[in-house]
């Protein structure tokens, strides 16, 4: 089975297991990337089962939109029950690396808000330890070089990202060579720099259930357990 097929196969799973919590007044939140696409289609099936969504990115958002699904402003939603998306890499404690598209800041407020953030991944993006992904960091323009700097003395290797803008109006840095042994002490550590709108590690608000597919089929990991 190749790499699209998995996603394909988490994405209805991802469907299936909150189609049973669907109420006329409920808001989903939605990631962003080819496996929340993928979602989104299946999630459609379902669109009269509940009120709208929330999108973590412009891409989302018009997605959403061409399926008739009502996108809100998080500004005007007070309960999210559930938030769905992928990730670029997933350890055994459900800490995450997010941003490959580089929707990392919408998708890290976005899982902040919801009861239960469920994570869809093929199995390529399962490791023991985070850090083989380049670490997307969203950075405002003008901090660009200082907090490229500040992410060498970290013992990284950041790497503009040419040619590309948040839906926020900032650049990312992706930091290579990084072994990520204390995930929530590097998110810390990098969201206090001056001038980091966030980092796309997920620790602090990791997954709470992560939905894996394999050859074998889709296999389900909760994080308590
Ligand atoms: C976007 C993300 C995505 O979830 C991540 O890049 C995974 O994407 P895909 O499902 O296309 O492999 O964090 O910012």
């Amino acid at each position: 089975m190749d790499q699209n097929a998995m996603k394909q196969q988490v994405a209805e799973r991802a469907a299936e297991y909150i189609e049973a919590y669907l109420e006329p007044d409920m808001i989903v939140g939605v990631g962003t990337g080819s496996t929340a696409n993928l979602f989104i289609d299946c999630l459609a099936a379902h669109k009269h089962r509940f009120d709208g969504a929330l999108a973590s990115s412009e891409e989302t958002r018009r997605r959403l939109e061409e399926h008739k699904i009502p996108v809100y402003d998080l500004n005007t939603v007070a309960k999210l029950p559930f938030y769905i998306d992928g990730a670029d890499e997933v350890n055994p404690y459900l800490h995450l690396i997010k941003g490959g598209g580089g929707a990392l800041t919408r998708e890290k407020i976005i899982a902040s808000v919801a009861d239960t953030f469920i994570c869809i991944v093929d199995e390529s993006k399962c490791v023991d330890l985070l850090g083989h992904f380049p670490l997307p960091i969203e950075v405002i323009p003008m901090a660009r070089s200082s907090v490229a700097r500040a992410l060498v003395e970290l013992g990284g290797r950041p790497v503009y990202r040419e040619g590309f803008v948040t839906d926020n109006g900032n650049i990312i840095l992706d930091v290579h060579d990084l072994e990520i042994l204390e995930p929530r002490l590097l998110e810390s550590k990098i969201n206090d720099l001056v001038g980091v709108v966030t980092c796309g590690l997920f620790a602090h608000r990791g997954a709470d259930v992560l939905l894996v597919a394999t050859p074998d089929g889709v296999q389900e990991v909760d994080a308590s357990s």
